[in-house]
């Protein structure tokens, strides 16, 4: 309930960045988890937009010592509860666990690898289209080679916001859900309805990059990332 008050108030100041009347319910984390292959290989996950942990509360029970977890979140308030889950009901899971909260703006990060899921929580509906282009362009980079994007949006909000955007005379966001749509028709692979989620969501996949189409079987490992592909913008991280 606490957390739920906290939530409200940041939707208070900051809805259109915080894009969700309510933290997702567990289901949603769950959902996602399910795609996170444990072959026993160390993985690296990032989450975009994780707010104050509530996909990453059910993220955390299925990694390893070994893998990586790397979080952003542009809200300071959210952050300061990440840190404090991490440091404490978190901690049992991760043990072994590299992680680190990126307290900033996608926009602002540069990271010194790629990972094999990435999971997004940004509210794309709500940014302009340009910043919408460049999200895309830092996913494609992003994503191992034979690794996934995981995003969950609301579901049917894009349709009643491109009308809305249509009929109001917004082509910003008009053109901010075709880009949204333009994506999901290249690169989905499939969805998955969450019924337990106030509004309901939707989770989708998607593989980026030619390879990831190949062959699902032969997903990369955090060091067929670093084996294969050069490091990515290395300087300073944002945390
Ligand atoms: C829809 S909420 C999802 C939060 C959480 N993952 C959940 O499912 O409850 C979107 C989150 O993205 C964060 N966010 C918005 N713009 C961002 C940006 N440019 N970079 C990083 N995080 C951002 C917001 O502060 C918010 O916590």
């Amino acid at each position: 309930m606490k957390s739920v008050v906290a939530w409200l108030k940041e939707v208070r100041v900051n809805a259109k960045s915080v894009g969700a009347l309510f933290p997702s319910m567990p289901a949603v984390g769950k959902k996602i988890r399910k795609h996170i292959k444990n072959d026993g290989k160390p993985k690296a996950i990032l989450e975009l937009g994780a707010g104050d942990g509530a996909v990453t509360a059910q993220i955390v029970q299925v990694l390893k010592p070994g893998d990586r977890l790397e979080l952003v979140e542009i809200n300071p308030s959210f952050c300061e509860v990440l840190e404090k889950r991490i440091r404490g009901e978190w901690a049992s899971y991760l043990k072994g666990v590299d992680v680190i909260v990126h307290s900033t703006g996608l926009e602002n990060c540069q990271f010194h690898r790629r990972f094999d899921v990435v999971i997004s929580g940004l509210p794309l509906i709500n940014f302009g289209s340009d910043q919408v282009q460049e999200i895309y362009f830092q996913f494609q980079r992003l994503v191992c080679d034979g690794g996934q994007l995981l995003s969950f949006e609301y579901a049917c909000s894009r349709r009643l916001k491109k009308m809305l955007g249509q009929v109001t005379g917004n082509r910003d966001l008009v053109k901010t859900c075709s880009l949204i749509e333009e994506f999901h028709q290249k690169n989905q692979v499939g969805w998955d309805p969450v019924l337990l989620n106030i509004p309901p969501m939707k989770v989708r996949r998607f593989f980026l990059g030619a390879t990831n189409v190949k062959d699902e079987s032969d997903s990369q490992t955090v060091s067929d990332c670093d084996a294969e592909q050069p490091e990515l913008d290395a300087g300073k991280t944002c945390s």
